[in-house]
């Protein structure tokens, strides 16, 4: 019997053909195996299971109807007629590749008719922990099948009956919040059936056992299991726990609510990526995320993120050249390295009721096009970006008057606005092509070195009449976008690429693939806004993270932050400015120059560096920690502390220093301070914090001196 190991960094995952070679099942996914440790394949079920097939309590890689009959299946089947389903048979040699960089699998089944084929696909990588894995369902038979669901993957967590799910919820403005749930026996779902990756939920969980209320010592581990879906169209992840068993099923890949896969003759079906990582403990999970992330981001990419200006917030639509131009000599003057004209610069955008889809400078606001403003920009020494939002029309558009028929609509059925506008159906070439040209109109027009291209609502009524393949709209949609966002790399390699959709509600792997940051959130409250950053560098990278210094306060604050505290909270990622530059004094915008200075002096740390979060931001003493080398930095926020009640100084845990070193502790502005420290004093004792950056935040930077 054939057992595959496959290798990544620090973890090892291994899966065999079942006895009679009909399916694949786990045998391992947790801490590096010695070479020659071939784990006994994992035969469940370990106790007698009645009135089920082998195939519901085996912990299958990959599950179709027609295999399992009991329990859930990650693939249905339709060919019509009734006849639902397939029984497979492993089918050639599996394809086995490994060389030093990692491993690749891909194992192929025929079911009973010999005319449908499933690849299970397996990639890792020594980089990384991060194990790809994809399916691929062929149609090589003369009759049209579906599959009302077509996922990725299974991943069998080894975590027991009893689990703990960690998950990211949301909703506009309060985006990845932190939430868990509890499995014992039952199913948890979460997903998106808007077009996008959505707000509701981030494509992203991490599993881990709940302790044994039967054998409360057997289940001792630290473990977690990471899973997300490499995708940003409609989704689904179900983690499951099932009576039988001592693993945790947790099955991801396209949504299965609204969307089905047709295969006419000869057509096959790829899915997105699903990926899956062990770590030895939660604190680690978010690092082993963020340094497989780091293959994705394009070499200059991490370092070299500017710092952005967004007027949006001082100006929304009401723009013109001179008061844009007046901003961005403010901002250049604080240290800005990117000046970014948003919503309201193109024809008749005088509000979110009209323009949307004619991507021409409004004459009266810009009577010589939007090279005045981007050469006054540059001559101020900072590149030009500009906001755009091209999957999206507004019913009073000329782009809608000449083309009706290119947004999504359920036939007759009365369309629907949301933020009034419909959504473009890019499933469709006409409407790809003209997206991708009229993008290579505009940033051949002058010279933009930054996009923002966001998203305002989610699809409804998607589907496409007369089309075959019309209930695969979001599949369609999400891969002509990726189309894009790559035809902007290939041609337009300086650009850089803001991802937003109303904030946070498209972004996962395959956006921060394509993008170079993110918009995480319209929440600029700098309370909220920490919690909403909290959850996403659980997930995803601080050199994505783009986050602006603005006026609100948002909902979780009685009274205002400080400056000191909104910066703290910006710099934690891709520091931006959001302010109203035309009517902050001089006084604070010379506190505002020092600060951006500040950052530039620790960015290469906050960008490059591992991050660690101690505390909870919702109350208390919160730490981020980022440590790269020998440097660490760290980023304090006291905004509830009870300074009558807690008399002695606040202190501070690194948990990033060199062992046996001294430290030597400079403040946020670069400042020596007579503080000196060792690692394990700093563990023990802490670090005491001056709040010399501002009374409610403080920044400390550890340098090492000696060991
Ligand atoms: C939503 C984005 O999140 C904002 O930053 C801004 O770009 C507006 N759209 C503009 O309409």
């Amino acid at each position: 019997m054939s057992q595959w190991h496959l290798h990544t960094r620090r973890t090892s995952y291994a899966l065999s053909l079942t006895a009679d070679a009909s399916g694949a099942v786990s045998d391992y996914w947790g801490p590096a195996l010695a070479v020659g440790e071939d784990p006994a394949p994992w035969a469940e079920p370990d106790r007698f299971v009645g009135y089920a097939a082998d195939a519901d309590a085996q912990p299958l890689e990959y599950a179709s109807d027609g295999q399992r009959h009991t329990a859930f299946s990650e693939l249905l089947i339709d060919r019509g007629n009734s006849r639902t389903g397939a029984r497979w048979m492993l089918h050639g040699e599996p394809r086995w590749r490994s060389d030093s960089s990692g491993d690749e699998l891909e194992l192929a089944f025929r079911d009973e008719t010999g005319t449908l084929e499933l690849v299970l696909g397996y990639r890792s990588s020594r980089e990384h922990d991060v194990i790809r894995r994809w399916t691929r369902i062929a149609n090589h038979g003369s009759d049209t099948v579906t599959l009302p669901r077509a996922f990725s993957a299974a991943w069998n967590a080894p975590v027991g009956q009893r689990v703990r799910v960690d998950y990211l919820a949301g909703s506009w403005a309060r985006e990845f919040q932190e939430r868990s749930a509890q499995v014992h026996w039952g199913t948890f779902s979460i997903g998106s059936r808007q077009g996008v990756t959505g707000m509701s939920f981030s494509p992203v969980v991490r599993v881990s056992a709940l302790p044994d209320e039967d054998d409360v010592a057997a289940r001792s581990g630290t473990d977690v299991y990471g899973v997300a879906l490499d995708w940003s169209g409609s989704w689904r992840l179900q983690g499951e726990s099932a009576a039988v068993g001592s693993h945790a099923r947790v099955s991801v890949g396209v949504d299965d609510d609204v969307t089905t896969v047709t295969l006419l003759p000869g057509e096959e079906f790829r899915t997105p990526d699903s990926l899956g990582v062990h770590a030895a403990s939660a604190i680690e999970l978010p690092s082993r995320w963020h340094e497989f992330q780091q293959g994705l981001a394009r070499e200059r990419g991490r370092r070299t993120q500017p710092i952005v200006y967004n007027s949006w917030m001082a100006t929304t639509f009401d723009v013109d050249i001179a008061q844009q131009l007046e901003l961005a000599r403010r901002a250049a003057a604080i240290g800005v390295e990117t000046f970014v004209l948003d919503d309201g610069w193109f024809r008749g955008r005088t509000s979110d009721r009209a323009g949307l889809g004619g991507w021409q400078p409004d004459p009266a606001k810009f009577p010589h096009g939007l090279g005045e403003l981007a050469d006054g920009v540059e001559a101020l020494g900072m590149r030009f970006g500009l906001w755009v939002e091209p999957e999206c029309v507004n019913p009073d558009s000329d782009l809608f008057r000449a083309h009706p028929d290119w947004v999504y609509r359920a036939e007759g059925r009365p369309l629907l606005t949301i933020r009034n506008q419909y959504v473009l159906d890019l499933g469709r070439e006409e409407v790809v092509l003209w997206v991708m040209a009229t993008l290579r109109d505009l940033l051949s027009s002058a010279p933009i070195g930054y996009l923002k291209w966001d998203m305002n609502r989610p699809v409804t009524d998607g589907g496409r009449p007369g089309d075959p393949h019309g209930r695969q709209w979001s599949v369609q949609h999400t891969r002509n976008y990726y189309r894009v966002m790559d035809m902007l790399r290939a041609e337009f390699p300086d650009l850089i690429v803001e991802a937003c959709a109303s904030g946070g509600a498209r972004i996962d792997n395959a956006v921060l693939q394509r993008s170079d940051v993110v918009w995480t959130s319209d929440q600029v409250g700098p309370r909220d806004r920490l919690v909403i950053q909290h959850g996403f560098l659980s997930a995803y990278p601080s050199w994505t993270m783009s986050s602006w210094v603005a006026e609100d306060d948002g909902h979780r604050d009685r009274e205002a932050a400080s400056l000191g505290y909104r910066f703290a909270v910006a710099m934690c990622g891709v520091l931006g400015i959001g302010l109203d530059l035309s009517r902050t004094s001089d006084a604070d915008l010379e506190e505002c120059r020092r600060r951006v200075e500040a950052y530039r002096g620790i960015r290469d740390v906050i960008l490059d560096g591992d991050v660690r979060t101690h505390g909870t931001p919702h109350r208390g003493l919160y730490t981020v920690e980022y440590t790269a080398g020998t440097r660490s930095v760290l980023f304090v926020f006291d905004r509830d502390r009870d300074r009558v009640r807690d008399r002695d100084a606040a202190r501070v845990f690194p948990a990033g220093l060199c062992p046996h070193t001294r430290y030597a502790v400079q403040d946020g502005f670069g400042h020596a301070t007579e503080l000196q420290i060792t690692a394990e004093e700093a563990a023990v004792r802490g670090v005491p914090v001056a709040f010399s950056w501002a009374p409610d935040a403080d920044v400390l930077i550890l340098d090492a001196i000696e060991r």
